[in-house]
C-alpha cells in the first residue's frame, strides 16, 4: 500500500494545479494518473483563458458575462470567485513561464471570445492548453511531487454509512498498467478527483479517448451527487470527419461562418444580430444545425468557417495550429479555402457536486476541473472559462485538502432534507431496475461484511481485494460481450438522441438503450490475456464508467422539460424560470439513481443577478 497526505487522481490542468497548491500548503502529495501529465486532455484546449487583466475590464463584467452565458443556472458565489481569482492565477502562470502571445509593446495579448463583453481571452497561439500543461508539469517536477504514471484508478475507498454525508474517503484503488498489479493508495488528508469529462459517451467529440468520466462515475457510486449533468456543450466548430476542435479563436480573430448559399447566416438568418459568429456556443451550434436541417448545409452535413481574409501573416502568428489541424485531419488548406465545421460534443457543464473549496459531501473527497460542478458554467459554459476554472478551483481544492483554511464556503453540498423533494416525474422505465442488474452496485463502497465501517487501512485493503477479484473474474471469463460493442451502442444512442436538439421520445429511447448497455455489461469479458499493458481491461472498466455517467446525462435531460442554455427541448422551447431555476442532482441511492433539486444561488457578494432574456 502506498501512503500520502493528499492523492490527486488525474494529471490534467486541474490535477496539476491542485497538486502544486497542496504541496505549497505543506502536504506530501502524490498524483495517480492513467496518462502521463503532458498527454492529458487539457493539452487539446486551444483558445485561451479568460481573466479581467486590462483597463476597461473588471471581474464584475467577467462575472456578469459568465452568469448570462450560464443562462442563469450558475451559482453567483462560485462565478464571482472565478472572476475575482482568475487575474492573479493567470499572472502566476505567466510568472511560471507560460508563453502567452504578446502585442508589439510586450503586453500579453487578449482576444474576443463568444459571449464576452470585453476581449479577455488570454492565449498562447491556438495551443494554450498544451503550454499550460507543460508549465504546470514543470512546477510539479521542480517541487519533487511524486507522479504515479499510467496507474488507472478503479475505485475509491469510502466508508458505507447509510447517509453519504456521513461517509469518509480514505484513498483509492489503482491498476498499474505497466505491471498489471492492483494496489491501494491511502490518503491521510484527502483525495482530489481531477479526471476530466465524459466526452467518450458520444461518438462525435473533441475529447480524447481518455475522457471516460472515470472520476464522476466513481464519486457517484460512492454516494456523491452529480449536478446538472444534462448540460452538455456542443462546440460549433469541429471537423466533420474526426471531431477535432477548430478553436473559437478563429472566430475571435474574425473568422466567418457561411452556409452553402454563401450567406453569413448568423446575421442574415437572425440568429445573433449583435454578436454574429461570437454569440455563445449553444446559440451558434443550434444555428448551424438549423441551417443543415433546413437544407442550407454544405453536403447536407456542415457549414464553412472562413479565415482567408485574415491574411497569412496573422493566421501564422495567432492560429498556425489550426492550419495544421485542418490540413492533417480534413485535407483542407485554411489559407486558400474555407474549413468544413459542424457541432461536436466538447464539454460537460455538470459534474461532481462541490463547494468553492472543491469539497464534496463525502469527508476527504474533493473534485476540481471538468469532472466537478461548483457551479460556474450552469447551462452553458463560455469559451475560455474552462482554463480559469482549472487553475482557480484546482488551487483551492489543493489548499483545502492539505488543510489550509480558506474560510467557509457559501455553496452547500450533499443530500439535504431541506431541498426540494425528489421528482415525481414519470420515467419510461425505472432507472437501474427493470430486471436489469445495475452496472454500479454498492461494491464501490467498501465494507467489512458485517455492516460495520472498517478503519482506513482495513477499508482500503478490502477495496483492493474487491478490485483484484473483479480483475480475475474479467480475465478468467472465456467469452462474452466486448466492451467496444457496448461502448459503440452507448455512443450511438447518445449522439442520436442526447445531442443539440432533444425531444422526449428520443430521450426515452436513449435511456432504454443505456439500460440495455447495462444488461450487456453483465456479460462483458476481456479478450486480451496479457497481464501487462492490457488496455482491453482498462477500457472495460472505462466503459462501465461511461454507462453510469451517460445515464445521469439522459435522465437529467428527460426530466428537465424546458429550454435553457445548451439544453433545448422540442416540447417546451422556452426558459421556464418559474419552475426550473434549480440545479438537477442525481444520487446513486440504494442501487438506483434518484433525482432531486437545489435552488440556484443568484445572490452575489454585492448584488443579485436578475434573469434576463438572453440574446447576443
Ligand atoms: O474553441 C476553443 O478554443 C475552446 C476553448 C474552450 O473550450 O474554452
Amino acid at each position: 500500500m502506498y501512503e500520502h497526505d493528499v492523492i490527486v487522481v488525474g494529471a490534467g490542468g486541474a490535477g496539476l494545479r491542485a497538486a502544486i497548491a497542496a504541496h505549497e500548503a505543506g502536504a506530501d502529495v502524490a498524483m495517480v494518473t492513467k496518462l502521463h501529465p503532458v498527454r492529458s486532455h487539457t493539452g487539446a484546449a486551444e483558445g485561451g483563458i479568460n481573466a479581467a487583466l486590462r483597463e476597461g475590464d473588471d471581474w464584475e463584467l467577467h462575472a456578469y458575462d459568465t452568469m448570462k452565458g450560464s443562462d442563469y443556472l450558475g451559482d453567483a458565489p462560485a462565478i464571482e470567485t472565478l472572476a475575482k481569482d482568475a487575474p492573479e492565477d493567470t499572472i502566476t502562470l505567466e510568472h511560471w513561464g507560460m508563453p502567452f502571445s504578446r502585442e508589439d509593446d510586450g503586453t500579453v495579448s487578449q482576444r474576443p471570445f463568444g459571449g464576452l463583453s470585453f476581449p479577455r481571452t488570454t492565449y498562447a497561439g491556438a495551443e494554450t492548453g498544451h503550454h499550460l500543461l507543460h508549465v504546470l508539469y514543470e512546477q510539479v517536477v521542480k517541487r519533487g511531487i511524486q507522479v504515479y504514471n499510467e496507474w488507472f484508478v478503479m475505485n475509491l475507498a469510502v466508508t458505507d454509512e447509510p447517509d453519504p454525508n456521513d461517509r469518509t474517503c480514505h484513498g483509492v484503488v489503482a491498476y498499474d498498467v505497466q505491471s498489471g498489479t492492483v494496489e491501494g493508495f491511502k490518503a491521510n488528508n484527502g483525495v482530489i478527483i481531477a479526471t476530466g469529462g465524459p466526452g467518450q459517451a458520444f461518438d462525435h467529440t473533441t475529447n480524447a479517448v481518455s475522457c471516460t468520466g472515470d472520476g464522476q462515475a466513481m464519486a457517484y457510486r460512492a454516494g456523491v451527487p452529480l449536478e446538472d449533468m444534462e448540460f452538455v456543450q456542443f462546440h460549433p466548430t469541429t471537423l466533420p470527419s474526426t471531431g477535432v476542435l477548430i478553436s473559437e479563436g478563429v472566430r475571435g480573430e474574425g473568422g466567418i461562418l457561411y452556409n452553402e448559399d454563401g450567406e453569413r447566416f448568423m446575421f442574415e438568418h437572425g440568429y445573433a444580430n449583435n454578436d454574429g459568429e461570437l454569440a455563445s456556443r449553444d446559440v451558434v451550434s443550434r444555428a448551424e444545425l438549423t441551417e443543415v436541417n433546413e437544407g442550407r448545409g454544405v453536403n447536407d452535413e456542415y457549414v464553412h468557417l472562413d479565415m482567408r481574409h485574415l491574411g497569412s501573416e496573422r493566421i501564422l502568428d495567432r492560429l498556425e495550429n489550426i492550419l495544421h489541424l485542418a490540413e492533417d485531419f480534413e485535407g483542407v488548406d485554411g489559407l486558400v479555402e474555407p474549413m468544413p465545421v459542424k457541432p461536436g460534443q466538447h464539454y460537460e457543464m455538470g459534474g461532481i457536486e462541490t463547494d468553492e473549496n472543491g469539497k464534496t459531501c463525502v469527508d476527504g473527497l474533493y473534485a476540481a476541473g471538468e469532472c466537478a460542478c461548483v457551479s460556474v458554467h450552469g447551462a452553458n459554459r463560455l469559451g475560455g472559462n474552462a482554463l480559469p476554472e482549472l487553475v482557480v478551483f484546482g488551487k483551492r481544492a489543493g489548499y483545502h485538502a492539505a488543510g489550509k483554511d480558506l474560510g467557509e464556503a457559501e455553496i452547500e453540498t450533499g443530500y439535504s432534507t431541506d431541498v426540494e423533494d425528489e421528482t415525481e416525474t414519470e420515467l419510461p422505465i425505472t432507472p437501474g431496475e427493470a430486471g436489469i442488474e445495475p452496472v454500479s452496485t454498492s461494491e464501490s463502497v467498501a465494507t467489512d461484511g458485517s455492516g460495520q465501517v472498517a478503519g482506513g487501512d482495513a477499508l482500503l485493503e478490502q477495496a483492493v481485494g474487491a478490485e483484484r477479484e473483479r480483475v480475475e473474474r474479467l480475465m478468467e471469463k472465456e467469452s462474452g460481450t466486448k466492451h467496444a460493442d457496448i461502448r459503440s451502442k452507448l455512443q450511438n444512442a447518445m449522439t442520436r438522441d442526447v445531442n443539440v436538439f432533444r425531444e422526449e421520445e428520443g430521450l426515452k429511447r436513449a435511456l432504454k438503450e443505456i439500460q440495455e448497455c447495462r444488461e450487456l455489461y453483465q456479460d462483458v469479458s476481456v479478450e486480451d490475456p496479457s497481464r501487462t499493458f492490457n488496455t482491453d481491461l482498462q477500457m472495460t472498466y472505462e466503459t462501465r464508467n461511461l454507462i453510469d455517467v451517460a445515464e445521469t446525462i439522459t435522465l437529467g435531460a428527460l426530466v428537465r422539460n424546458e429550454f435553457r442554455g445548451a439544453h433545448w427541448r422540442l416540447e417546451n422551447q422556452i426558459r421556464d424560470d418559474e419552475n426550473w431555476l434549480k440545479h438537477t442532482l442525481i444520487s446513486w441511492n440504494g442501487g438506483k439513481p434518484s433525482i432531486w433539486y437545489r435552488p440556484v444561488i443568484l445572490e452575489g457578494e454585492d448584488k443579485t443577478y436578475e434573469p434576463k432574456v438572453r440574446s447576443y
